[in-house]
């Protein structure tokens, strides 16, 4: 995870490497993936937001969404190359004959591209898919681009990247026992965390329960505003009666101004029944700065929190049993 900083820009430099042509899509931009290489796909749309000029849409399941035609491009990410529900869309794409790109290390994904003359941005191997954020994450910006669904982000990338340094120095394991990660994972130690996000921030607040359930090892739940508000809100009068949860509200700089008063009345209301709470703030200029900002920070929560229970971040046992499981059925 200290890494990302170098992966934002190795990422840039392998997608130019790739030297994919631009290919108008005026049906816009679906990332087909599962987990850790789905979330590059919700985080790229974050990172967009109102720039975006086309739809990008991102399917975590076995098919495409049934407006998919050859006018869209289709983004199929598979860290390993060999997720079942991501080659079902790469092949559904190519029944519908959608424009299709290819980001991977290799596995069947791969082959069935390279087999296919689809263009590939090849990934580094040697990590858990999740740790490869930052390569999916600026794969799907750039595919958003080259299909003109966006505008591209090239530089805002490379001040991103130098913005995580700082961060990663002020977060990191090398930082004081008071720094903001390593308090904020001695606040969620032994409770359920809950994690809040709104806008540029939910897909951000996806990722932190991700990352706590897979390197954590632990239950986490995550919702997004303005609608926590219309029904989560009410659940936490009975929290302390089933167990011990806390509360993360991911909020941002540029968030809608009724949004960050709903944050702060909604983090008093609920904290007689929470064990701890925390609103966290993104950090830098640029939206892609702000999202990488807290994707980060959660990261690094997660890994200090997997460190508090002495458990090892790495090995993801029950999700490969059931792949496993799933591959001889
Ligand atoms: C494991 C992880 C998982 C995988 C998912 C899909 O670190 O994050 O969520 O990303 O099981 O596998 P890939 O990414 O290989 O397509």
């Amino acid at each position: 995870m200290l890494g990302l900083t170098d992966h934002l820009g190795d990422a840039l430099w392998r997608v130019e490497s790739a030297s994919i042509e631009p290919q108008d899509s005026p049906g816009g931009l679906v990332v087909a993936g599962m987990g850790g290489s789905a979330i590059g796909g919700a985080l790229a749309r974050a990172a967009l937001g109102d720039h975006a000029s086309r739809p990008i849409f991102v399917t975590r399941a076995y098919g495409l969404p049934p407006w998919t035609t050859p006018d869209t491009m289709v983004l199929c990410a598979s860290y390993s190359g060999n997720t079942e529900e991501t080659l079902a869309c790469y092949e559904s794409a190519g029944a519908l004959g959608a424009q299709r790109t290819v980001v991977t290390t290799g596995g069947r994904l791969a082959e069935m591209a390279r087999a296919d003359g689809v263009p590939v941005i090849p990934l580094p191997g040697g990590f858990q898919p999740r740790a490869a954020v930052a390569y999916m994450t600026v794969a799907a910006l750039e595919v958003a681009a080259l299909c003109g669904a966006g505008p591209r982000l090239t530089s805002e990338i490379d001040v991103a990247a130098s913005h995580t340094e700082q961060l990663v120095s002020e977060w990191g394991p090398d930082a004081p026992e008071d720094s903001l990660a390593k308090t904020i994972a001695r606040g969620l130690h032994g409770t359920t965390p809950t994690i809040a996000g709104a806008g540029l921030t939910t897909p951000v607040a996806y990722r932190w329960k991700t990352q706590i359930n897979e390197n954590a090892k632990l239950p986490c739940f995550m919702h997004e505003l303005p609608e926590l508000d219309h029904n989560e809100i009410v659940g936490w009068e009975g929290a302390s009666e089933v167990g011990r949860f806390s509360a993360v509200f991911l909020d941002d700089s540029d968030a809608h101004p009724r949004v960050k008063e709903r944050m702060a009345l909604t983090a008093r209301l609920i904290a007689p029944y929470a064990q701890a709470s925390f609103r966290l703030e993104t950090r830098g200029e640029t939206p892609i700065e702000r999202v990488i900002s807290l994707v980060l920070l959660g990261d690094l929560v997660s890994i200090y929190l997997a460190t508090l229970r002495g458990v090892d971040p790495g090995p993801v046992r029950v999700l490969e049993e059931l792949k496993a499981a799933l591959a001889a059925s």
